[in-house]
Order: structure tokens, then sequence, then C-alpha cells
């Protein structure tokens, strides 16, 4: 990668420091979040967003919730309130529940009173260091797939921005570049809220990557045209039978690649495995704000008064998924089995 890496979520005296996303791709901006509610409003208002990088920054703000409850007897109430806070401000990604699940265990260990606010931080520090580390092995596993000249297509952002590493999606095209086996780069814009072209765009152009951005709803003719070999998407939460919740649009794309005959790879470190959902249906869908579909820019592009569908999120059949990309390798189907097998990951 022929640039700094993006540091999207830090700890930063006292602080939760995050690359405030709403701001891109027009300016690089950081947020000191210094109260658990800051940042749980940063993460519903998506200035951080993608499943691992809500998982860490939920994680970090855990520690800001033991740095700032008053101490003495309601301390650890009002620690668990603070993640109760958190946890409740995406549903999809499992990474944040899965987060603050473990933080939960190193709260009520015995071991760790007296130095809560310490201990939080450190396995906040050692769930970054997990992702950094997953990050690296899927790029390499990912572009194991790939033959010099590969066209790869994405869709939302599933990069650095997305984690806290070089992304899960985005990991295999940096680990392409290099390698040289990436001939072409295409990202969905991702409607509603862009995350394709304002921030894959963004990273892949700062990695000095060429990128063609393109709508959405021209995915599937692009794909039919023979102008693709394979699509690389992100995962916010992979049931146990294999399906796949991630940005609304993954299912039609990954139906597009079925038609046109082009593997659809899923690329998810285990922390966005869910052992506790058997199957896509059972994921909860966050449901966003009607205003994010009816007006753009500060502009409205829906009369006033119509009713809105915005799930955030879809879910795509383990059918029509060729792999799953994990930083233990890649699974083929059955699913099901595979998933079974894998090793518990932090967080479990
Ligand atoms: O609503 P967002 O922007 O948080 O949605 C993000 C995605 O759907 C990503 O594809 C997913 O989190 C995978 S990121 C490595």
């Amino acid at each position: 990668m022929g640039c700094d890496p993006v540091e999207t979520v830090r700890w930063a005296s006292g602080a939760v420091r995050i690359l405030d996303q709403r701001a891109l791709p027009g300016s690089v901006e950081y947020l000191d979040c210094r109260t658990v509610g800051e940042l749980a409003h940063a993460i519903r208002t998506l200035a951080v967003r993608g499943a691992p990088a809500i998982g860490i920054a939920a994680a970090y703000g855990a520690a800001l919730a033991a740095l700032t409850a008053s101490p003495g007897p309601g301390f650890t109430g009002g620690v668990e309130a603070g993640m109760d806070l958190l946890e409740a401000t995406r549903p999809t990604a499992v990474n944040l529940s899965r987060a603050l699940t473990s933080q939960r265990a190193v709260l009520r260990d015995p071991g760790n009173s007296g130095m809560i606010f310490e201990a939080l931080l450190a396995n906040a520090e050692s769930i970054l260091a997990a992702d950094l580390e997953a990050s690296r092995l899927m790029g390499r596993h990912g572009a194991s797939l790939l033959h010099p000249g590969s066209r790869l297509l994405t869709h939302c952002n599933a990069g650095a921005l997305a984690t806290g590493g070089l992304g899960t999606a985005l990991a295999v095209f940096y680990e392409a570049w290099d390698r040289g086996l990436l001939a072409s780069a295409f990202a969905d814009e991702t409607r509603p809220l862009l995350q394709g072209s304002r921030l894959t765009a963004w990273e892949l152009a700062r990695a000095g990557i060429p990128v063609t951005v393109l709508p959405d709803s021209a995915a599937a003719g692009l794909l039919a045209s023979g102008a693709v070999d394979a699509v690389f998407t992100g995962a916010d939460r992979i049931a146990c039978n294999g399906d796949v919740a991630n940005k609304l649009g993954t299912y039609p794309l990954a139906l597009a690649a079925r038609e046109a005959g082009i593997p659809f790879y899923v690329v998810a470190p285990l922390s966005t495995f869910d052992p506790w959902t058997p199957d896509g249906p059972a994921i909860p869908i966050e449901q966003r704000d009607g205003g994010e579909v009816t007006s753009m820019g500060g502009c409205r592009t829906a009369p006033a008064g119509v009713s809105v569908y915005n799930p955030a999120f879809d879910v795509t059949p383990h059918e029509l998924i060729a792999g799953i990309v994990t930083e233990r390798g890649i699974l083929r189907p059955p699913f099901d089995a595979a998933i079974a097998a894998l090793p518990q990951s932090p967080g479990r």
C-alpha cells in the first residue's frame, strides 16, 4: 500500500478518537468522543461504521464508561449502563454485541477489581490488534483466489474505514494490487448513504488504486457484460448456515453474479460469525430513517409525506456464496459444517 494506513478508531488520552466518516470524501476530520453518549451518537450517525470498526469503537467505549462512571457502589452499574447504551446503537453488526460481551466478562472478572478501566482498555486494544491481524490474513487468503489481470467489484465500504486494519473485502483488493494481480476495481456507489462512492473510492484512490464507481443499478449489467471476474463484499453478521447480512444491495448483487456465472465471495473475520443465529431470517435488520432516502445533500428527492422502506442491510442466502474468506482460510459450501468447525473467536 503506497500510503500511511487510515486510523479509523483509536484510544487517545481519555477519548475514543474516530475518523469522522460523515465528512468524507470532502475532508479528513477526527472526532474525540469523551463520553459514552457522544460515542453512541457517533456510531448511530455513522461517524464510525462498518462491522469490525463499530465493535472496536464499542470496546473502547466500555473503557470510556469506566473512566467516566462515578466511583463507589454504583460504579459497575454505571459501566454496564454505558455498555447497554452502546449496544442499542446498531442491531445488525454482531461485532458490536460480541465486543461488548467480551468487555462484560472483563468487568465481572473479580481479578480485575480495582483496575477495571485498565483491564477494559487492554481488552479493547487486543480486539483492535486481533482485527488488524485478521485483516492482513484475509487479504492474503482472498488474493490466493485471484489470477493476474483480475477485475473485481465490491459494494459498500469494507475497507480500512470499516475495520482496525486494511479491511475485509478491500484487504483482498489491497493485497491483489500489491501482488500485481488487480487490473480493475469497481465500487458500487451504495445508495442511500453512498459508502461506496464516498468511502471505498476515497480509500482506493488514496492508495493509488484506480477505481470505477457505478450506480448500484448498473452492477447487474456490468457483471453480465463480462467486465468483472469476481465480487467481494464484507459482512455484518454471518449465521450458522452461512447466510450473510451485509449492506442493502448485496443480495441483488449476489443474484446478478449467480446469473452471470461470476463467483460471489464474502470476506469476514471470525468476530462477524454469530453462533447464536441459525439462519438469515433470524438476523435483526436495522431500519433507518426515511429521510436518508427522501433527500440527498439537504435537498428533497421525494415528495413530503411519502412512506419509505429503508433497511440498512439485506440477507444473502448461502446458496449464492462461492466462499467465505476468513483469517483462518476460505470456507466452502456446505457452510454449516465449515462454520461449526471454526475455532471460537475472541468475544464469543
Ligand atoms: O451501515 P454501515 O456503513 O455500517 O454498513 C457497513 C457494511 O455493510 C459493510 O459492508 C460491513 O460492515 C462489512 S465491513 C468490513
